[in-house]
């Protein structure tokens, strides 16, 4: 049997640029829409905003780096479970850890670390469509496997969630996170080689909130005046169950990216939340397969940005419409006392999100939002030893359909070519040729963008030379911070400098699409003990 990957290398497409990318923008076909439920059918503002609960320790158990010292143990399941994502629709199938989309939120802090034992309870048969020519998921694959990754996290190498480091239903994984790192909004995800696309999506998958005494002295919102907004989209059939698009290929249902037209917050569509006339602070994560959201309120009303991926800005970034994409997060502190006794909506574009409905009486609020938050110190160029160029590349078929991504033109079992030195500084010079813009986030590390470049793509694909046709822009504000997801545009060269902090071994690299991270958009890259 010759499988796509086969077929391309033996005709050698993989490695010409002729037939790369300058892809019309993928669109979902007119057939998905006969098959899945119009949300825009649905009653708006009829579901309160769920929050999801608090994960609790189970017990306490000692450290594995101190065995004299316990530390909190949890023991999260990820089973299959129903429920109601719109008041007028039946129970939708899903799975989640503990039974929840999201699963239950982790409030820990820094320096105090804790142990996770997460148990595959899942059945053995996958309800979404599983494309067996993608690399880790061969027919003579367990159908059904998890491994679950703390997005942001600085994690010893057996904790990551290395996406091959899966288990099968009834198997269980106890990971380590030390939390030795600033406070930031973290996610937990499945990871699964082949499959995250599809895990994530069933709805594996929680907010993972880390504190610190800094950012406690800021007096932020807290409390119940905190809330996780976690954003994703997905397509239903008309009975209200999740659809996950297929290709018109029956043996390669992959798809290249999936944009659901139904928009969910907190597992609800359309939820509304009543607010006191007062601050609040939102931790928003776009937990979406594909889908960037352009966030604003219908009202034009301002808001506050304080923080980013990995923590607090410098100081908050007055905005009225933000870009986040899969894998991001943004902190908000949203000032609702202007407001009182309106209907705020929340939008993405041409879509409605969700609604806060502002009270009409005045409370007191002793909440700040200071005018600086916490240092950023910005990486000197200097302290890079070792600056590397790689190419994110869309490759398609005869008939302009992609087919295949790569990071630098490598596959995932190719040997690692990512190697930098434990407490050493590196730039990495993304190269987008493509129309698409790619969120490209690293394991381990939290880095900060330096600039992005325009350049000619048609001569770089043809001479893989880079050719600036325009000045390099610095990040906007509102990603200057600490990052560890970063926008890498189209037609341009996005530049970030990270350093390489926390443990040696091996970890990945990849593209946040996850149809893209699923179909070779992903590299492992080894951090190499000192000499
Ligand atoms: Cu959100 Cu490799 O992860
Ligand atoms: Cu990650
Ligand atoms: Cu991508």
């Amino acid at each position: 049997m010759i499988t796509r990957r086969k077929f391309l290398h033996r005709t050698g497409l993989a490695t010409t640029a002729l037939l790369m990318d300058h892809l019309p923008p993928f669109a979902q076909s007119a057939p998905v829409k006969a098959l899945t439920l119009d949300s825009n059918t649905l009653a708006k503002f009829v579901d309160p905003l769920p929050i999801p609960p608090i994960a609790k320790p189970d017990r306490y158990q000692p450290s594995p780096l101190d065995p004299s010292v316990k530390i909190p143990y949890f023991r999260l399941a990820m089973q299959p479970f129903e429920m109601k994502v719109h008041r007028d629709l039946k129970p939708a199938r899903m799975w989640g850890f503990a039974s929840g989309f999201p699963g239950p939120t982790f409030d820990v802090r820094s320096g105090q670390e804790i142990l996770v034992e997460w148990v595959n309870q899942l059945p053995a048969k996958h309800f979404l469509p599983v494309d067996h020519n993608l690399a880790g998921a061969g027919a003579d694959q367990p159908e059904v496997r998890t491994v679950v990754h703390l997005h942001g996290g600085k994690v010893p190498p057996e904790s990551d969630g290395y996406p091959e480091d899966w288990i099968v239903p009834g198997k269980s994984a106890l990971c380590h996170y030390p939390n030795n790192q600033d406070a930031a909004m973290l996610w937990y995800h499945d990871h699964a080689m082949g499959i995250n696309r599809l895990n994530i999506y069933a709805g594996l998958m929680g907010v993972y909130l880390l504190r610190d005494d800094a950012e406690d002295a800021l007096r932020l919102p807290n409390g119940k005046y905190e809330i996780p907004l976690v954003i994703s989209d997905r397509f239903l059939t008309p009975e209200g169950q999740l659809y996950y698009p297929v290709s018109d290929k029956p043996n390669a249902p992959w798809v290249p990216e999936v944009f659901g037209d139904t928009m969910i917050v907190n597992g609800k569509i359309f939820p509304f939340l009543d607010v006191d006339a007062r601050k609040y602070r939102f931790r928003v994560l776009n937990a979406s397969n594909a889908r960037f959201y352009h966030l604003s309120f219908a009202n034009g009303a301002t808001f506050s940005q304080i923080g980013t991926d990995q923590g607090l800005l410098p100081a908050p970034v007055s905005l009225k419409a933000l870009m986040i994409a899969p894998g991001e997060r943004v902190d908000l502190v949203v000032d609702f006392s202007g407001h009182r006794g309106e209907e705020m909506i929340l939008k993405n574009d041409a879509f409605v999100m969700m609604q806060f409905r502002v009270s009409r009486d005045k409370v007191d609020d002793a909440s700040l939002l200071p005018a600086t938050l916490r240092p950023v110190q910005k990486i000197p160029e200097s302290q890079a030893v070792k600056t590397r160029m790689l190419s994110l590349d869309e490759y398609v078929n005869r008939v302009a359909e992609p087919i295949l991504m790569l990071l630098n033109g490598t596959y995932w079992h190719q040997p690692i070519t990512e190697n930098p030195v434990l407490d050493t500084t590196e730039i990495w010079t993304l190269i987008n040729p493509t129309d698409d813009s790619h969120p490209i986030h690293l394991h381990l590390v939290r880095f900060q963008i330096l600039d992005r470049r325009r350049f000619e793509t048609s001569s770089y694909m043809s001479k893989r030379e880079v050719k600036f046709t325009g000045e390099a822009e610095l990040p906007d504000a509102s990603e200057a911070g600490w990052k560890d997801t970063v926008r890498a545009q189209p037609g341009m060269v996005t530049r970030i400098i990270v350093h390489f902090e926390g443990y040696a071994g091996r970890y990945v690299w990849h593209c946040h699409i996850l149809e893209h991270e699923d179909n070779e958009m992903m590299r492992p890259y080894q951090v190499l003990a000192k000499p």
